[in-house]
């Protein structure tokens, strides 16, 4: 889903979101764990305001374990849980309420004082836009494929899903803006498929995702596209993959285009490997 952010949006959003939060008790951050950096609202530790906070690295398997490790223990040093999942295999959703609870133990403390009991926790989820929160949701909840509202700013009637007895989630997620302003962030935006407007021509996206990939680890090409990397460029690289590939045109030049979704598609698809993007600066 596209979606084109102008100021309107955003203040519409935040304020959406600040409604919602005097809802919940903990807000579930989610993010993709191949680019947590890039991947995160440059804003939300100002929405967030000291509402407990989840950091849900999601897509943990798309990404490098080592790597997941680094990021959760630099959340962690920031004084932030954070939490691997994968919502497609349902990894870490217990660890997901098992932390909530924990989360918002003073809370409930303060509530069973003044004499209410049985309230349910609640939590919702906020995130840019394909992160996962839609399929969070359904996996939390046990649905399939359930709609969930995802028009930035526009707020249904609030609804709560049941998660456990006494554990509740707000089914619309916040939908939060990315980050505009830097260039990388930007490119690994596009890599994952965060973004798809047009920031790139594909070809260029692809020749830069082969550059990173390289970059990163002269492994991941060699190994899946049986080719050496050494010495070439990204656009040698793509040919080279194209012919591979069998991505031939007319007169035997390669497509370009078709070998560049191809590296793009299995690169989101994590067919390449379990690839990190960038690492936290500890
Ligand atoms: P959103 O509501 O935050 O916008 O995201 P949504 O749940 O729609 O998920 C976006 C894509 O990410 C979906 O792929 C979904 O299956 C995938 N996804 C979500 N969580 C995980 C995860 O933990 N691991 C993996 N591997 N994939 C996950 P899609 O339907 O193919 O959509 P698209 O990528 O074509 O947009």
């Amino acid at each position: 889903m596209n979606i084109n952010w102008y100021p309107g949006h955003m203040k519409k959003t935040r304020e959406s979101i600040k409604k919602n939060l005097s809802l919940v008790d903990i807000v579930y951050e989610l993010i993709d764990a191949r680019i947590p950096f890039s991947s995160q609202n440059p804003v939300i530790d100002e929405i967030l305001g000291n509402k407990p906070r989840l950091i849900i690295l999601n897509k943990s398997d798309l990404a490098d374990d080592e790597a997941n490790n680094s990021w959760k223990d630099y959340f962690n040093s920031k004084g932030i849980t954070c939490v691997l999942v994968d919502c497609i295999r349902n990894k870490g959703l217990d660890e997901v309420v098992n932390l909530t609870y924990i989360l918002t133990e003073d809370k409930r403390k303060s509530l069973a004082k003044k004499g209410i009991k049985n309230r349910p926790v609640r939590a919702m989820i906020v995130g840019i836009p394909n992160v996962g929160k839609s399929t969070l949701i359904n996996s939390l909840s046990g649905r399939k494929g359930a709609k969930v509202g995802n028009k930035p700013g526009v707020t249904k009637g609030n609804q709560w899903i049941r998660i456990r007895k006494d554990l509740e989630l707000l089914d619309t997620p916040g939908i939060l803006w990315p980050k505009f302003e830097d260039k990388e962030v930007g490119l690994n935006l596009a890599f994952t498929g965060a973004i798809k407007d047009e920031l790139l021509d594909i070809e260029s996206l692809a020749v830069k995702l082969i550059e990173r990939l390289n970059r990163i680890s002269k492994s991941y090409l060699e190994d899946r596209y049986n080719i050496a990397v050494e010495n070439k460029t990204g656009y040698e690289l793509l040919l080279e993959i194209g012919q591979k590939r069998g991505c031939i045109i007319r007169g035997g030049e390669v497509d370009t285009e078709k070998a560049s979704n191809i590296v793009l598609d299995e690169f989101r698809k994590g067919i390449i490997g379990r690839i990190t993007l960038e690492l936290p600066s500890l």
